[in-house]
Formats: C-alpha cells, sequence, structure tokens
C-alpha cells in the first residue's frame, strides 16, 4: 500500500526515473534515508526589511530541526513580506495587501512544485499570517502556522502607533522635533510583531482560535524560550497530522471560522480581520460572509482592554496567561465550538481542558458579566452609501453615532496632508476615496491620516471613512472597506464636499442625506477613472481583485 505520509514527495525522488532530482537533492544535504522520510516544508517570511521577521530564520531552523528530530525532512524555503508599519503614509503600502496574494501563490507554487508532504509556516506580520493561511487551506496538506510572536514595549509604554501619534502632536505643536525623535529613537526596541491587538496579534489570535497553530502560541514574546520550542512542537504536530492523514480542510471548517471571529471580537481586534478571514475562508471553500461577522457580534462582548482603543500591550496579555484562559471561559460560556479539530489532532475542548484561569488581580481581560461593550466593535454597516458593506471598529469611546459634513478627498496622501495642515475640523466627516482594492490599487491603510487626527486632537469629533482599509493601530470614529469602492462607481464616488453623513454604529447605518433623484443625477456624470497603473504587480492585482466584503481575493 502507499505511504499517504509521503503522498507528494514520493512523486519526485522515488524510482530510477526520479535520479536527477535526487541528484540535486544531495547537493542541499538529503541523504539516502532521507529519501524515505516525509518531506516539510518549511516556509520563512524572514526579511531584514523589518523588526516583525528579522528573527524569522532563526524560528524557521528551529522548526527544521524539529521535523528532523519528528522523523521527517525539513526543507527551509523562504517567501517575502513587507512592512506597514514602513509604508504606511506614502505609495508603497498599495503594496501591502497586494503581499498577502503575493505570499499565498509563492508558498503554493513552492509547496506544489517541490512536492512537500507536509508545511509549517511562519509569519510575524500582517499580510505574511493570512497569506501563509491562504496558502495552506489552497493546498490542502497537513499544515501547521507558527507565529512569529510580539515585540516588547518600547520605552514609557511606547510602540510604533505612538510614533505615528507622535508625528500628529508634532505637527499640531504640542510637541517638539527632540520629543518626536525622542519617541522614534525608543518605541521598537527589537524582534517582534506589532505589540498592540493590532493585525498582526489580532490574526495570531485568530489563526490559534482557528485551530492552526499550537495552543498558547498566539500569546508568547518573539524572542523567547517558549517561542523556540513552539516551532519545535509545530513540526513535530504536522507529522502526526501526516499520520492521520488530518488536512486544513478537516480543521478551517465553518464552525472554526466561528469560533475565530469569536476571540478577535473579544479581543478587540482589527478591522482586517474581517478582510482577511473573509479571504481566508474563500481559499478554503467555506461559506463565510461579511453578515456573519453582524449576527457573532451581536451574542459576543467586548473583553479586553489592549491597543489601541485600550490600554495594555500584547505582551502583557503574555505575562498573564495570554489567550487560552479567555477562550476557556468563552466555551464555558458556550460562546465557542469545542468539537472543532485542531493542529493537535485534538478537540479545541480537549486542548483548553486544563487550562487555569487568569490570576485574580489581573486587570487586562474583564469577565464575561462586566464587558468593556456588551456586543461586538467590528461593525458591518450598510446603507446608501454602502450598500454591499462597510466595517467600522466602534468600541463605544468614541460614541455610537456621528453626523458630520463631507470633506472629501479623491486620494489617502491629499487627505493627509489636509489634516495635517489643519483643514479638517471637529464636525467633519472625511472621505477618502479612489483607494479600494481596484482603485488604489491595493486598499491601502489609513494610519496616517487616522493618527494624524488624533494627535491633532480631534479624535472625538470627527469621522473617516474611506473604501480603503484601517490599520489594526488605527481608533477613532473610522469606517473602511465601503463597498462598492468608488472605482466600480460606488455611492461613495459620488459625495461631495458639504454633504451631510450619518454613520450609526446602533442601526449599523452609513447614510448620505441625499434623495435619490439627486443620487442618481451625480451617477449619471459620473465617469471610471483612468487606472493608475498599467503595468506590473498593482496593474495585474487591479484587474483580479474583487470586492473588499468578500475579503479582495484575486481568485474568486
Ligand atoms: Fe509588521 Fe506591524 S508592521 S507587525
Amino acid at each position: 500500500m502507499a505511504d499517504h505520509t509521503r503522498r507528494y514527495s514520493s512523486k519526485i525522488v522515488d524510482g530510477p526515473t526520479k535520479a536527477p532530482g535526487r541528484s540535486m537533492l544531495r547537493a542541499v544535504g538529503f541523504t539516502d534515508e532521507d529519501f524515505k522520510k516525509p518531506q516539510i516544508g518549511i516556509a520563512s517570511t524572514w526579511a531584514m526589511v523589518t523588526p516583525c521577521n528579522m528573527h524569522i530564520d532563526k524560528l524557521a531552523e528551529e522548526a527544521r530541526v524539529g521535523a528532523d528530530e519528528a522523523g521527517g525532512k525539513g526543507v527551509v524555503f523562504n517567501t517575502i513580506t513587507i512592512s506597514d508599519g514602513i509604508a504606511n503614509g506614502f505609495e508603497g503600502m498599495k503594496y501591502s495587501l497586494v503581499s498577502r496574494e503575493v505570499i499565498a501563490d509563492s508558498i503554493e507554487t513552492v509547496a506544489g512544485c517541490e512536492a512537500f508532504d507536509g508545511l509549517v509556516t511562519i509569519g510575524g506580520c500582517d499580510k505574511n499570517m493570512p497569506g501563509c493561511l491562504i496558502a495552506m487551506a489552497r493546498l490542502n496538506r497537513p499544515s501547521v502556522f507558527v507565529y512569529g510572536g510580539t515585540i516588547q514595549p518600547g520605552k514609557n509604554h511606547t510602540d510604533i502607533i505612538s510614533v505615528f501619534e507622535a508625528v500628529g502632536q508634532h505637527a499640531k505643536g504640542d510637541i517638539d522635533l527632540v520629543q518626536l525623535e525622542e519617541v522614534e529613537r525608543n518605541a521598537i526596541p527589537g524582534p517582534g510583531s506589532c505589540g498592540g491587538m493590532y493585525t498582526a496579534n489580532t490574526m495570531a489570535s485568530a489563526i490559534e482560535a482557528l485551530g492552526m497553530s499550537m495552543p498558547g502560541s498566539s500569546a508568547q514574546d518573539a524572542v523567547s524560550e517558549q517561542k523556540m520550542a513552539d516551532c519545535r512542537n509545530a513540526s513535530a504536530a504536522v507529522m502526526k497530522l501526516l499520520e492521520n492523514d488530518i488536512k486544513p480542510s478537516d480543521i478551517m471548517t465553518r464552525k472554526a471560522f466561528e469560533n475565530a471571529i469569536t476571540v478577535i471580537i473579544t479581543l478587540g481586534g482589527s478591522t482586517n480581520g474581517v478582510l482577511h478571514l473573509l479571504a481566508m475562508a474563500n481559499a478554503m471553500g467555506v461559506d463565510l460572509s461579511i453578515d456573519d461577522f453582524t449576527e457573532i457580534g451581536k451574542r459576543v462582548p467586548l473583553l479586553a482592554d489592549l491597543r489601541p482603543s485600550g490600554h495594555y500591550m500584547m505582551s502583557e496579555l503574555v505575562a498573564i496567561g495570554g489567550i487560552q484562559p479567555l477562550m476557556k471561559r468563552l466555551l464555558d460560556a458556550g460562546l465557542l465550538h469545542g468539537d472543532c479539530l485542531t493542529v493537535t489532532g485534538k478537540t479545541l475542548a480537549e486542548n483548553l481542558a486544563d487550562v487555569e484561569d487568569y490570576p485574580a488581580d489581573q486587570q487586562i481581560i474583564r469577565s464575561l458579566d462586566n464587558p468593556i461593550k456588551a456586543d461586538s466593535h467590528l461593525r458591518i454597516l450598510r446603507g446608501n452609501l454602502a450598500p454591499e458593506g462597510a466595517v467600522a471598529k466602534i468600541t463605544g469611546k468614541e460614541g455610537e453615532q456621528f453626523t458630520g459634513v463631507a470633506k472629501v478627498y479623491d486620494s489617502e496622501p491629499e487627505s493627509y496632508q489636509a489634516i495635517l495642515n489643519g483643514d479638517v475640523v471637529a464636525g467633519d466627516v472625511v472621505v477618502i476615496r479612489y483607494e479600494g482594492p481596484k482603485g488604489g490599487p491595493g486598499m491601502q491603510e489609513m494610519l496616517s491620516p487616522t493618527s494624524a487626527i488624533m494627535g491633532r486632537g480631534l479624535g472625538d469629533d470627527v469621522a473617516l471613512m474611506t473604501d480603503g482599509r484601517f490599520s489594526g493601530g488605527s481608533h477613532g470614529f473610522v469606517v473602511g472597506h465601503v463597498s462598492p469602492e468608488a472605482a466600480d462607481g460606488g455611492p461613495i464616488a459620488l459625495v461631495q464636499n458639504g454633504d451631510r453623513i450619518t454613520i450609526d454604529a446602533i442601526t449599523n447605518q452609513i447614510s448620505l442625506h441625499l434623495d435619490e433623484a439627486e443620487l442618481e443625477r451625480r451617477r449619471a456624470e459620473w465617469k471610471a477613472p483612468e487606472p493608475r497603473y498599467k503595468r506590473g504587480v498593482l496593474a495585474k492585482y487591479a484587474k483580479l481583485v474583487g470586492s473588499a466584503s468578500e475579503g479582495a481575493v484575486t481568485d474568486a
């Protein structure tokens, strides 16, 4: 009987006709014995372009050793990564969401071509994590994801968002250049993902709740013995998944996605979680829609006092036990599906059986009967401005309704400069459009404008809506993913300066106060813009990408 643990690699190393392939592999260290072992591809997102991934080469090597010790043959390969923290606020940010597809495509390409039997993927930044999961879903071979781990706080409890907001404070004149430089020099002390419940930590938590990473692994410091052990354990787990023929399709089920959504709501996770979970579900063929976030959000409270809207950092959550005690509480309250299979080969409930509760004096995770907000902060809004939906992050601190006057910008840089110049004032709804998946292209993040609004002290007095998206670090009264996007002639394209807009997070409506006749008149005058890029990856992406309300995927 054929050995199912070598379902793929046997095709490239077995028999006389495969001598050329074996010959190549001998040169990279394969022995005669290695050809009889399952091959575990280890996808590393190592790069020195950003602190989130600067240590991942060491994690990948640890995972390789773990695969070999567990009886497999680990083979490390690379994919790319980019850093939103560096690219935010200039044209390069258009490549950010594109990189999710490049990463998924590249892992699929290497694993498909090199016939790996199983996979460990290691990511530590916003886009490379869903990129890894999309690839694992498409390949559907036994796989485990390893999170690169969180960064330590900078001096005075700072992080990357502190630097963005310091830029706004400087523009307002509240701090001088020396003070700005002090924040800049001290906020990022070393390796690891941005330190709040921003997109990286949101996705790490979602992936653990989904069952695709080892229990406890989403809340570990980047540089720690726990993280190194996680890498070895992940490889050993892949070998067990291979033996038992457990694939991502057995784990990434509809119920598992519901668990992931539940956990990121309780943690106050990023709006990007909506986009990425939809894309991951699409890759797995799971029926998940933007409205599922609304349904689940009605019964799930916000419990974590974590940045950006709260106080604490991920490393402080690590110190009190991470997200496992939270998941145990949610399971006990009937808010998680305990019967979902995970990469341990056990169910979620079995993984959580012996988890102890948080220390009694901790301040980070509220109890279920004392939530920060009784229902989800992730709101799916609809209305005449977003017939296909929009995503808002409303923790309640901003209020739940905002009516203001539109101030319209046709690109992110235009809006950023206007905010820094003081052109945006209390009572404005800043509309940033032609930044959607197709129009940007790449749906760039609005961290610079939202940080500038915060820095100028307008966080409670200005709302912002866009067909682009937000950094996990953005906070304030902000609505993104407005669909259909402006480049597709969505209603956001018809807004003019001075129009009145209401954003209502209670009724989940986003409304332009114009009658249908006036909207029709403007629609008749609207002309589709020329694509901003005619060649290269941005042009290809703009041709392929779908709506943000379906995850902005390129292969639907
Ligand atoms: Fe990589 Fe924030 S820029 S995690």
